[in-house]
Order: C-alpha cells, then structure tokens, then sequence
C-alpha cells in the first residue's frame, strides 16, 4: 500500500446505541506505520473506536475505511480477510481459559487455517515452533502447554500478544492492555507492543489511561470527550493545558455532553481522572 493512503480512515462517522451516539461524526485518518494512543476519560468513545476500525462494529452513519477497503460494502467473507491483518489485544485478554496456552497462541492462524485444521489442532497442536518462539519473544516460552487460567494475569496479556505476534497483522489495536497489570509489567507490555510497531513496521493504535506511557511510547495522541475528537496531534504538540481541558468536567454532562447534545447524568464513571491522569 502506497503511504499515501491511510490504513484507517473515519470519514463523518456516527455510531449510536439505540437511541445514544456514542461517537459522533468522526473523521479520522492513520497512516502505516504510525503510533497513535487513543486517550480521554471512560466512555468518551476509545472502544467503540477501536470495534470500528476492526469491524467489529458498523457506523451508523459515515463510511469507516480499513487497508483500502470500506467496511460497511463487505461481504462477511472478504471482511474476515481484512481482520486477519488487524490484530486485536483486548483489556481482558479474551481468551479460552481452560485451554493450553498453545491452543491460544495458535487461535491466531484461525483467519488462515480450515475449520478442519484448526480442530486438529485441538488434539495435536500444529505449528509449535511458531507459538513457541511467539512466546519466547514475549518472554515465558516454558508457558507453553501450561493451562492458560493457572497463569498470572501479566503472562496471560502475554499470551494475547504471542497470539497476536503469529497472526503477524499489519496493523495492531490494543485497548486498554495494561489496566489491570502493575508498573512493571506494564511498561513491559508496553515495550513489547513498541517493539512490534517498531522492528516490525505495524501501525499501532492504542486506547490508553496512562498519559505517560501514550506519550512516550506512541508519537500522535487523539483526544476524545464525548464521542468526538477534541485534538489530534503529535505528542509534542499536545500541552498540559490540552490534557486538563480533555479530562475538565463540563457542566452538568461532565465528558458525556461535548458531541452528544444531552444535558443528563453521564460521561465519567471515574470522577477523580483529572487526578488520575495527572502527567
Ligand atoms: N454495546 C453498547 N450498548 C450501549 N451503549 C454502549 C455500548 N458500548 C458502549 N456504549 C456507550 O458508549 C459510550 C462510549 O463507550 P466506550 O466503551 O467506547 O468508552 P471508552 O472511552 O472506551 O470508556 P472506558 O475508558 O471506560 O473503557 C459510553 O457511554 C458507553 O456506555
Ligand atoms: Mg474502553
């Protein structure tokens, strides 16, 4: 793909819940390569942007684009061939705990392999040397056929990335992958998702709390409040005063009335964030 074309492109795009939009007329564009965190306080729109750049989610109004393709106009066929070069890390990880962590790293052929392969698979794992030197490279290859619930909650976000590493994507989402984990280990899995954007070339874009690990670790930040965007810049660029500004309280609404429209008891469902978020 030429780097004139951007790997996502949000163009005047809505998505509501019932009656509630969530986002409101996004227009947004990521380029190769690039490193993007995704900040603002909780439900100001950072994953349900995330579900619609990997189209697990549809816009209800706008077009959102994804590798040249516009998500909306695929068949489910063609939009599983998109998924495959976009990976997802989840908060939760979304693993299948009572499997072997092989079975999981291995989940990330699925968008490859048959339905008949990946059964197989269940029995007698296929294969191995690629899931055990993803989980070298995530740091516990002796993990390998240990039960994925007896791991700790830092190695099972490691077992989401050596699934990641071996569906090999050209672009990786990460959404809130380090909440639950201590400063240790999140700047450990934030150094591995560095690594994989950076030696690996893929785009990165990241829905982040932490400011200092969005600061030094990607080089764009997009501030959302409310559903829409309230700045869009290299990380240099973006000022303290930007940051108080996204996380301030906004009248009665607080961070839920920015693009919404309502006046109700919304937005933040973490009121001390200003304090939380502090750079
Ligand atoms: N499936 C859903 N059904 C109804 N409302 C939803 C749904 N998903 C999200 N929302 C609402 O949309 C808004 C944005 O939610 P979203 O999860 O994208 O926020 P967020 O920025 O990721 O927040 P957090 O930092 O807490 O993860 C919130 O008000 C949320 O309650
Ligand atoms: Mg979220």
């Amino acid at each position: 793909m030429s780097s004139s074309v951007p790997v996502f492109e949000l163009k005047g795009v809505t998505k509501k819940f019932a009656s509630f939009p969530a986002l409101v007329d996004i227009n947004l564009q990521i380029y190769s390569g690039e490193r993007v965190a995704l900040v603002g306080s909780s439900g100001a729109g950072k994953s349900t942007l995330l579900s619609l750049l990997n189209g697990t989610l549809l816009p209800s109004q706008g077009e959102v684009w994804a590798l040249g393709r516009n998500l909306s106009r695929l068949t489910s066929r063609r939009l599983r061939q998109v998924q495959r070069e976009i990976g997802t890390v989840y908060q939760q990880f979304q693993l299948v705990d009572s499997l072997r962590v092989i079975h999981n790293v291995n989940a990330g052929h699925l968008g490859r392999w048959s339905f008949f392969k990946a059964a197989c698979s269940l029995v007698w794992p296929l294969e191995i040397d690629t899931a055990l030197k993803a989980l070298a490279e995530v740091g516990i290859p002796e993990k390998l056929y240990e039960r994925t619930d007896q791991l700790s909650g830092g190695q099972q976000q490691r077992v989401a990335l050596a699934r990641v590493l071996v569906q090999n994507p050209s672009v990786i989402l990460a959404d809130e992958p380090i909440s639950s984990l201590d400063p240790k280990l999140s700047r450990e899995i934030m150094d591995l998702l560095w690594q994989m954007s950076h030696s690996g070339g893929k785009t990165l874009i990241i829905s982040l709390h932490s400011l200092e690990f969005a600061r030094s670790h990607c080089q764009r930040l997009v501030g959302l409040r409310g559903g829409g965007i309230v700045f869009d810049a290299p990380v240099a660029e973006v000022s303290q005063e930007m940051i108080e500004d996204l996380y301030r309280l906004r009248g009665r609404g607080g961070d839920g009335e920015m693009g919404r429209g309502g006046e109700g008891e919304m937005g933040l469902k973490n009121s001390n964030s200003t304090r939380k978020y502090k750079l």
